[in-house]
């Protein structure tokens, strides 16, 4: 038997290169000379053979090997070549608790410390596991048993817990406080007795009180009574963070009492320190220690006090293996990466951060020592790993490294039809490029700043192919990893998600929205982040890629029979890039960009395009654009977003790039238009609160951007006809050809009086509809505008109304049956999109976020994911091979109408998540033509009317003027009556309450 001795180093080996000030630093931290300590012995892992009755000691504890029946199942390629005194010693308590048949608690702060030394252990012990990452999601059945049905027949399949206790293996819960309260108290008897009933009868029993009946009783016997023996060698090792401090359940009293819980801290400096100088041999080693130091005491008591989250300790290796390929780079600024202070903490935390960064001595702020831009990229390809050697400009140096790759051809770094590089960006691109050398990646940036382009175009940088992934707030665990679904014959099934797939092509996987999405959901993607390693519902199991071949080497096995066990390996080309909007600093809600988020990536900010670079942007992107009215424009929108003033940010939130691009492109097109028109258009001026429309015109008065002459005069009804002439439908000054339709019955017919305001509006919506654009209808009189438009346009129309109960499922699948079976037809959205009609989605904001989140994506990136697995793509050359894949027809576009945000609509603010998406329409008030003292009369009859009968949505009395005159408030039906009660005739009381108090929506 050979004993391999993995930790034999005596530290100190890099004293050489420490200067004299990092030497006194140490020795202030550690107690006596480095290495040295011995008032603590220093523990010796000795390692033994795999044969069965080989011992593993750790100090002076020692555990029996056994064999693993499922060597499948232990964990590989944990122990690292550096292990730590500190994580030594943890080991051999664990190693004493399970000797005593204990259950332990790893308790500490954020990060991947405690699943790695569970891990280590129970690779070292060689012990089968069963992981779960405990989410807000998790449910009994997730724990114990789940019905599943096959042929026809319902069976309980054993979970994680069930397995474990049954199998002899080790239970690792991750996340205890993550959890909802009472779905852990299932496991309190199993964990304290050994003793659990399960749903389908059986009956898990100690190995001590079932061997003692079997001193009694035969197997059989025993079998019969659907006894099940709990194997003496389950143990359990849950994983949490201490709650409070961090976010989370607390733990239930009697829960806790069945753990033996220990204190898992950050490593100590002396063994962080060596850790580092192990991954940095070319930073110079006082610049180590100053970043170590700096962090530490961001992870102090003090500055949690403060209310500064912790610094990811566990990140800093990532950021010195960066440095050691960039030795020249800012150190501040890499910290920025990990820990980005400056949009993460209001003026005092900032303040505190930068006091301790000068208190290391880590203020540098050369910009010559950030990266410039990426200037080349190569292709190289070793052993099937696809790679990319990548060179960075950097303080007039260029440096190469070497970054993992896509499968597609790469593109040389230049500027493309759809994406135009500034020099920010260009500077952005190659800190990406060395964040992507080691990391996963967090783009934080203002909403339709260019996050999702400039991600895109990294991608294609490195030959990616790239999976969106649109995320919502209500999201669940399943969502992201696998869903269940029913095949034809009835069989229960589990269908992976968009971003499994993703990890075992090595895709690049954007994760849009990330701040959307609940932390106690995004916990079960900790463990892929960290440790690329995932285990499903199902019971597969994904595997780092190193890991899985340790695993195929170990145990002699083909890719094909590791398949059939469900285990797979994550390729390593794969990749995640999240796409953030920045946390709202001093939000009284919760922050998403937490203490256990800032473990998980590394952040990238985005800042809003400086007012040249947005120029240049939308010159090359909208070459004709009137430099008078694009100079005006960004002035403007710059002013704007440079005051402080909170109306002033509100409205520049309006104005994005998105916006100002979707601007220019009207203007290049029809350049008689006013500008003015447009960015009120943009802003929804008409809906603004009256305070935020002064402020607008204020400024747009200041940017002399004024209301253009002919925008006061009454347009002569002569100018504003529809027309139909030879094939070409001509409304106001704009053309179209009329549509050929072939399902003639789809094209609406309504009954409809034109009139000017409405002939003005469908003008409008021709134009947005001549450049692509889909379009957002906003106020009253919506549907009937958009039937008649679709009717002079001769278009098919495919509608649909959203309500609360909208889920995506049904957005994109018609069930119904037939023959008594259940068949799923295609939504009128897919229907829509294969054939190019118009889609009509009516009452937009009723839906919840997440229905209208999925409009978003099919407008955004033309892609879409269906609920039975089809997938829609905007281009036909993107289809590469997939199977299941709707093309988009290219005459495709949607038409949402919404209600306008705000009192007295009780709708979702559809505008404020999608608004920037759609070129939108305020439609007038309807009754613009009554006489103001009668709508007020009646408007004044029918508050009183409501107040009478107690209605919930009065109109408080303050408010009538102005609901007055923003006569959209008002019903057409009760415009209809208004009108019918200027015609001199009175409508009787009775109708008045029948229909008289529907508010419009
Ligand atoms: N550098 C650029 N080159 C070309 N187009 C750009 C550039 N920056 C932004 N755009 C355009 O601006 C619009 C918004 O960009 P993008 O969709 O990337 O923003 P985003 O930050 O992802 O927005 P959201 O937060 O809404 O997801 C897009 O239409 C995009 O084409
Ligand atoms: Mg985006």
């Amino acid at each position: 038997m050979q004993s391999r001795l993995l930790l034999l180093r005596a530290s100190g080996d890099h004293g050489g290169a420490a200067s004299r000030r990092v030497r006194l630093l140490l020795r202030q931290v550690l107690p006596g000379r480095p290495g040295g300590d011995r008032q603590r012995p220093e523990v010796r892992l000795l390692h033994a053979g795999a044969d069965a009755g080989d011992t593993v000691n750790i100090g002076d504890v020692s555990y029996k090997l056994k064999t693993p029946k499922n060597p499948e199942l232990v964990p590989q390629n944990y122990i690292s070549d550096f292990l730590a005194q500190s994580v030594v010693q943890h080991l051999r308590w664990i190693m004493q608790k399970d000797l005593l048949g204990q259950d332990v608690f790893l308790i500490g702060p954020p990060g991947p410390l405690r699943r790695s030394i569970a891990m280590q252990y129970l690779e070292l012990t060689k012990r089968e596991v069963e992981y779960i990452a405990l989410s807000r999601d998790t449910t009994e059945t997730d724990l114990k048993q789940r019905r599943e049905i096959r042929a026809g027949t319902a069976f309980y399949i054993d979970q994680c817990a069930v397995r474990a206790a049954t199998e002899g293996r080790t239970l690792v819960l991750e996340g205890l406080e993550k959890a909802e309260r009472n779905v852990l108290p299932v496991l309190n008897n199993l964990l304290e007795n050994r003793e659990m009933q399960l749903e389908d009868g059986r009956f898990l029993m100690s190995a001590e009180r079932y061997d003692k009946l079997l001193q009694d009783h035969t197997k059989t016997e025993l079998d019969a009574w659907k006894i099940v023996r709990v194997s003496e060698n389950f143990r359990v090792i849950a994983l949490g963070l201490p709650v409070p401090r961090y976010s989370g359940n607390p733990l239930d009293p009697p829960l806790r009492s069945r753990f033996q819980a220990r204190d898992i801290y950050y490593l100590p400096f002396k063994d962080q320190i060596k850790l580092l100088y192990s991954v940095g041999a070319n930073v110079s080693a006082e610049k180590v220690s100053q970043l170590l130091s700096f962090a530490t005491t961001l992870c102090s008591q003090e500055s949690s006090t403060l209310g500064l989250p912790d610094f990811p300790l566990d990140s800093l290796p990532d950021a010195v293996q960066i440095l050691d390929s960039f030795p020249m780079m800012s150190i501040k600024h890499a910290i920025q990466w990990l820990y980005p202070y400056t949009i993460l903490l209001g003026h005092e935390g900032k303040m505190a951060v930068e006091g301790v960064l000068k208190r290391f001595e880590l203020q540098d702020s050369e910009s010559s020592l950030l990266p410039k831009e990426i200037v080349r990229v190569e292709r190289r390809t070793e052993n099937h790993v696809s790679q990319a050697f990548v060179t960075i400009r950097i303080a007039e140096k260029e440096m190469t490294i070497k970054v993992p790759a896509g499968t597609r051809p790469l593109r040389q770094p230049c500027a493309s039809d759809r994406f135009i590089q500034t020099l920010s960006h260009k500077q952005l691109q190659a800190e990406m490029m060395q964040s992507h050398m080691v990391k996963d990646i967090c783009l934080i940036g203002g909403k339709g700043c260019g996050k999702t382009v400039i991600a895109k175009n990294f991608a294609d940088t490195l030959g990616y192919n790239i999976e969106p992934i649109m995320l919502y707030q209500d999201m669940t665990a399943r969502d992201l990893l696998q869903q269940r679904y029913t095949l034809p014959n009835g069989d229960t099934a589990w269908r992976s998600s968009p971003l499994v797939n993703a990890a075992l092509d090595g895709k690049l996987v954007l994760l849009d929205g990330i701040h959307r999405v609940n932390a106690g959901t995004l916990a079960v993607l900790q463990r892929l982040i960290h440790d690329r390693e995932l285990s499903l519902y199902d019971g597969s199991r994904l595997l780092r890629e190193d890991r899985y071949m340790r695993l195929k080497e170990e145990l002699q096995m083909s890719d094909e029979q590791l398949q059939k066990r469900s285990i797979f390996p994550i390729h390593p080309s794969f990749r995640i890039i999240a796409l953030a909007e920045p946390p709202v600093i001093g939000s009284t809600t919760q922050q998403w960009l937490g203490p256990e988020f800032l473990t998980m990536f590394f952040f990238h900010y985005m800042k809003p395009l400086v007012k040249s670079e947005e120029i240049q942007v939308i010159k090359e992107m909208v070459p004709n654009i009137p430099q008078e009215a694009l100079d005006k424009l960004l002035s403007f929108t710059h002013k704007l977003r440079e005051t402080q003033d909170p109306t002033a940010q509100s409205l520049a939130a309006s104005l994005s790039t998105r916006q100002l691009l979707r601007i220019s492109r009207r203007l290049s097109q029809y350049p008689n238009e006013s500008l003015h028109s447009a960015v009120t258009k943009a802003c929804l001026s008409r809906f603004l609160p009256s305070l935020a429309r002064i402020a607008l015109e204020k400024n747009l008065a200041d940017a002399s951007i004024e209301i253009s002459t002919n925008d006061n005069v009454e347009p002569e009804l002569k100018d504003y006809k529809c027309e139909i002439t030879s094939g070409s439908l001509r409304i106001g000054a704009v053309s179209a050809p009329i549509y050929n339709a072939h399902e003639k019955m789809k094209v609406p017919d309504v009954l409809f009086y034109d009139n000017i305001q409405h002939m003005i509006v469908m003008e409008d919506m021709l134009k947005d509809f001549l450049l692509g654009e889909h379009l957002l209808l906003l106020g009253v009189g919506k549907n009937k505008i958009v039937d008649r438009f679709l009717h002079l346009l001769n278009r098919p129309r495919e509608y649909i109304q959203l309500h609360r109960d909208t889920t995506v499922q049904t957005l994109t699948l018609q069930p119904s049956v037939k023959d008594g079976l259940i068949v799923y037809e295609d939504s009128p959205l897919v229907k829509a999109v294969k054939l190019g009609h118009v889609l009509v989605v009516d009452e937009a904001d009723k839906a919840p976020t997440n229905v209208t989140c999925i409009l978003k994506t099919l407008v955004e990136n033309g892609e879409m994911i269906l609920a039975d697995g089809r997938r829609i793509v905007a281009n036909s050359t993107n289809v590469n091979g997939r199977e299941n894949v709707v093309v988009i027809h290219p005459d495709f576009r949607m038409i949402v109408l919404a209600n306008r945000p705000g009192f007295p609509f009780l709708g979702n603010d559809f505008f404020g998540t999608l608004g920037d998406y759609f070129s939108s329409q305020m439609l007038r008030q309807y009754g613009a033509n009554v006489p103001e003292p009668i709508l007020q009369k009646a408007c004044a009859c029918l508050w009183r009317i409501n107040t009478f009968k107690n209605y919930k949505r009065e109109f408080p009395t303050e408010g009538l003027s102005s609901v007055v005159r923003n006569g959209d408030c008002l019903s057409i039906n009760t415009l209809h009556k208004i009108r019918y009660l200027c015609g001199s005739q009175k409508p009787t009381s009775v109708s008045w309450q029948e229909r008289g108090e529907n508010c419009d929506g």
